[in-house]
């Protein structure tokens, strides 16, 4: 395996190396390429990601990030830049984002209500492709404009690999999240080719839930969601409150996908740089370990992302509280069950 490694920004370098810990006591033999991309290479030299490290990326299994994002830098610029370009430019349309509430976990909402639904976010369109502009800047006028775009090819193909992920699932139930009661245009289009592909799969029962709503079953009635197929922003929202809801955002894993493999797959938490806990040793790695079991999976690991994924249980369950040192903690316990 020959793994591409960004660390990036804040927490980043410090959840990957308990993530390459425990990858590299399932898989002994990855071979790893750390690529120094962020806010230190971009107050250094101005760069961001350069058409070179893209190339070098390409010729990778899998890429491993931990976050972007630096207070110090202008907002936006890091994101934009580096995490979506990549996204963008290694066509990962699929935002694979599990969310599940695991045995011993405290989680927040009253009567230990059970979560494991699976959020597919797409990953290339939607208000997220810089589709806008600002007019009359400066003045009283101005106007800002941030247009989702939603094509036909997009949307088919994250909604077609939901209803693929929701037919292998015992529940075989899919939601489509949207706003198509004032988001019309798009929506439309959204609910369409549900309709369209869910002939395909007569066995995978649909709903649908506007996305406000969806913020309120998430916390009143999570029960109810299985697979979830929605866009880049509406996602982005869903994904950050259903870690919440599931034990915190140290737990919660994605994998950016090229469905069709063309690309290297991108595996990273859902959680960014934490500038606030960044340096105390406090961070969560456990989401970029799950992150590495998604990884393991799309490689076609499948026993080893189960040894990973019984390692976390198995610590989630038994865990004690505790501060100090805890990221190294956590990782070198999730490496040695991992590796038992
Ligand atoms: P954040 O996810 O970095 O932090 C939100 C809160 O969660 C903070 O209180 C933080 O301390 C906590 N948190 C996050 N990860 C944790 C972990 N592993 N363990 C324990 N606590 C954890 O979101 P933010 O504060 O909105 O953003 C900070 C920066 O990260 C911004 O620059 C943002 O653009 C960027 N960001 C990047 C990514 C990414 O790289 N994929 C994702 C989200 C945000
Ligand atoms: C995430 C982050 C990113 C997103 C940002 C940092 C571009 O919030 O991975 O969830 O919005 O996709
Ligand atoms: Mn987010």
């Amino acid at each position: 395996m020959k793994l591409a490694v960004i660390p990036g920004d804040g927490i980043g370098p410090e959840v990957v190396a308990e993530g390459l810990k425990v990858l590299r006591g399932v898989v002994p033999d990855v071979e790893t390429n750390e690529y120094d991309l962020g806010a230190a290479r971009w107050h250094r030299t101005g760069e961001l990601l350069p058409d070179s490290v893209l190339r070098e990326l390409r010729e990778h299994d899998a890429i491993l990030l931990g976050a972007v994002g630096d207070p110090t830098v202008p907002s936006g610029i890091l994101e934009r830049g580096l995490l979506l370009r990549l996204r963008f430019e290694l066509d990962h349309h699929v935002n694979l984002r599990p969310a599940r509430l695991y045995p011993g976990v405290p989680g927040p909402l009253a009567g230990d209500k059970a979560i494991d639904l699976v959020v597919l976010r797409e990953g290339t369109e939607g208000p997220y492709v810089g589709n806008g502009g600002i007019l009359r800047k400066d003045t009283p006028h101005e106007i800002a404009t941030e247009v989702s775009l939603n094509t036909y090819f997009g949307v088919e193909r994250v909604v077609r690999d939901a209803f693929e992920r929701a037919a292998r699932r015992p529940r075989r139930h899919l939601t489509l999240v949207h706003k198509t009661n004032v988001l019309v245009h798009s929506g439309q289009l959204w609910s369409r080719v549900v309709e369209e592909v869910s002939m395909e799969y007569q066995d995978v029962a649909v709903a649908y839930c506007h996305m406000d709503a969806a913020m309120i079953y998430l916390v009143t009635d999570p029960g109810r969601f299985d697979v979830v197929v929605t866009d880049n922003l509406f996602g982005d929202i869903f994904t950050d409150l259903a870690a919440a809801v599931s034990g915190g955002i140290g737990l919660a894993a994605s994998g950016n996908l090229d469905v069709s493999r063309t690309n290297p797959s991108m595996f990273e938490p859902v959680h960014g740089s934490a500038p606030d806990i960044a340096g105390t040793g406090t961070a969560d790695p456990t989401a970029t370990v799950l992150s590495v079991a998604l990884l393991l999976d799309h490689l076609g690991l499948p026993e080893a992302a189960r040894r990973v994924e019984a390692a976390v249980a198995f610590d989630l369950a038994t865990r004690q509280s505790g501060s100090v040192g805890r990221t190294t903690a956590i990782g070198d316990r999730l490496a040695a069950l991992a590796s038992s």
